[in-house]
């Protein structure tokens, strides 16, 4: 029998005042999948992640997530959440990496309880995932920004969810360190198992690492293996996509 999916999605639609934004969604992400999400600016990307967290309500079409319809889902620290906002965080703030990624445990362990060591421990390895292990008592101020994305990103890992979800991770990241940050998203689903929704304007550069691609433009126009995607000529792309993109060839370093 087919495993549950970690989100399904029916016939989803959303308006936030008179016109629609989302039409009529169908989506299911398996488990262990990453799935890269397209679409141009206002294509309701961004909608569809809060729909999927609850930030935004479902008033019409489904979804579940583990299986379970989504208003009666209880699990939340099973789903880690970066926002497309989050690098606009107050990083005058006077935390330190460690003190920022801790901060993601305080829904399982309460704002003032007492930090044990195994939960030290699972820190300390959320900030090696990322590759930050050399910046533990760095203030988060001091970072650049593709440094302070990784620390939220182990924020967002540290209580171990199933599923990672990222808006536009890569916003203000130069395009040498965008491929690193895509190889260590690549060790958190292959390596470590977390299912991940990445929303991307650089299909072309994970083409190697998703598993999945989605084309939403109000609807979605394409859901299927990257191996799919792949075989879509350049026409078909436009036109699902809204206009032209570049599909590196990335065997070859440009
Ligand atoms: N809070 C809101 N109230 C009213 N309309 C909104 C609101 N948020 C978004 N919209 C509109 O909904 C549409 C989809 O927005 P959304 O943020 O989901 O797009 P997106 O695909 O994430 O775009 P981007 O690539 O620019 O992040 C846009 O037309 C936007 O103007
Ligand atoms: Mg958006």
């Amino acid at each position: 029998m087919a495993q549950t999916p970690v989100i399904n999605i029916k016939n989803l639609s959303y308006r936030y005042d008179r016109n629609n934004v989302l039409e009529n969604i169908q989506l299911t992400v398996p488990k262990g999948a990453f799935l890269g999400l397209v679409g141009p600016n206002g294509s309701g990307k961004s909608t569809l992640l809060k729909l999927i967290l609850g930030l935004l309500k479902v008033k019409e079409g489904e979804i579940q997530l583990f299986g379970q319809p989504q208003e009666k889902f209880k699990e939340w620290d099973q789903i880690g959440y970066v926002s497309q906002k989050a690098n606009s965080f107050n990083t005058g703030f006077p935390a330190t990496v460690y003190e920022v990624v801790a901060s993601g445990l305080t829904k399982k362990i309460g704002l003032f309880k007492y930090v044990g060591t195994k939960e030290k421990e699972e820190i300390k390895k959320a900030i090696a995932a990322v590759g930050m292990e050399d910046f533990l008592q760095r203030n988060i101020g001091e970072l650049s920004g593709g440094q302070q994305q990784r620390v939220f990103i182990a924020r967002a890992i540290v209580s171990k969810p199933e599923l990672l979800i990222l808006d536009e991770p890569t916003v203000g990241i130069d395009s040498k360190n965008v491929k690193s940050f895509y190889d260590m998203l690549a060790f958190l689903n292959k390596d470590m198992g977390i299912t991940l929704l990445l929303v991307t304007h650089d299909i072309g550069i994970v083409s190697d690492k998703v598993t999945h691609v989605a084309c939403l433009n109000k609807f979605l126009h394409f859901h299927g293996s990257m191996q799919q995607f792949e075989r879509l000529d350049e026409q078909d792309i436009s036109q699902l996509y809204g206009h032209g993109i570049h599909l590196l060839d990335h065997n070859h370093d440009h």
